[in-house]
């Protein structure tokens, strides 16, 4: 059933765990998330980036009304999410499509640019209905940062007064993850997460970059406060792994391969996020 991400980090807020967050930029992404969440009777979020548009993967507009068609017939609690949208006639675009909840990503501006534009995608979503999750602090490669830049991580005071100025409904916070893959072994800013958990209240945080986290750390991060985990590369990585080097006589011999190893690496992130 289609759900937004108020609904689901309720649940997961309410149960100490984190819901898994997906991209889905195609069918085969779409069906291995759904039946590895459908398998565990877990909610999930499916997620368009806007990231995918540029690399021709597919457009909003393609892929919202599949996902959320999918999402209505599922039966686990399924919303369906902007992943990064930067621009927020964009934002604008996906709340007409029907998207359950929105990202906007102002990380790159001011904190006061940010959090007025915020602002507005808060007022926008408020119309449809939807849950928004904005960005204070970068996480990295998606916007240009580097591994261990201490720099650009959240700080907790800002965190505060962003999520008490813009009204959000979930806080993107970077404290040592990064987008794709990583150069070395990630070292997250523990003390950090629990800080901006406990000045902004016990807020839902929001971990990106989730790809090459150690269980052990995605346990430690839930346990201080992140109830959504974004998280792609790898299930990518995983799809990839599995056709690679094989000879196929057909196209969807392939596409079915990647997608059960994808769904496989989905279960196994979404057990530890779960704690099943
Ligand atoms: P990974 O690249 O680590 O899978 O993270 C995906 C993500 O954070 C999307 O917003």
């Amino acid at each position: 059933m289609l759900a937004t991400m108020k609904d689901v980090l309720l649940d997961a807020e309410k149960r100490q765990i984190a819901v898994g967050a997906f991209n889905a930029p195609n069918l085969q992404t779409l069906h291995a998330i759904l039946r590895a969440a459908e398998s565990l009777a877990e909610p999930v979020i499916l997620m368009h980036a806007e990231v995918h548009e540029e690399m021709g993967l597919c457009t909003m507009e393609e892929i919202a009304p599949i996902l959320l068609r999918a999402a209505e017939r599922s039966a686990v609690p399924v919303c369906v999410h902007l992943d990064h949208g930067t621009d927020l006639d964009y934002v604008k675009r996906g709340l007409a499509l029907g998207f359950t909840s929105v990202m906007y990503d102002g990380s790159a501006l001011s904190p006061a640019e940010n959090t007025k534009n915020t602002r507005i995608a808060v007022e926008a979503a408020k119309k449809t209905g939807a849950s928004v999750e904005a960005e204070i602090g970068s996480m990295g490669a998606r916007e240009g940062g580097v591994q261990d830049d201490e720099s650009i991580y959240t700080d907790p005071e800002l965190a505060k007064k962003f999520v008490e100025e813009t009204g959000i409904d979930a806080l993107a916070c970077a404290f040592g993850t990064v987008h794709g893959f990583y150069r070395r072994e990630p070292k997250l800013d523990m003390a950090r997460l629990s800080r901006i958990r406990e000045l902004t209240g016990g807020f839902p945080l929001v971990m990106h970059g989730g790809s090459g986290v150690s269980h052990a750390d995605y346990r430690e991060v839930i346990r201080r406060g992140v109830r959504k985990i974004n998280y792609y590369t790898y299930m990518s990585r995983a799809g990839a792994a599995a056709i690679s080097g094989k000879e196929y006589k057909q196209f969807q011999d392939a596409l079915f391969d990647a997608e059960n190893a994808m769904m496989e690496d989905v279960k196994t992130a979404m057990s530890v996020f779960t704690g099943k």
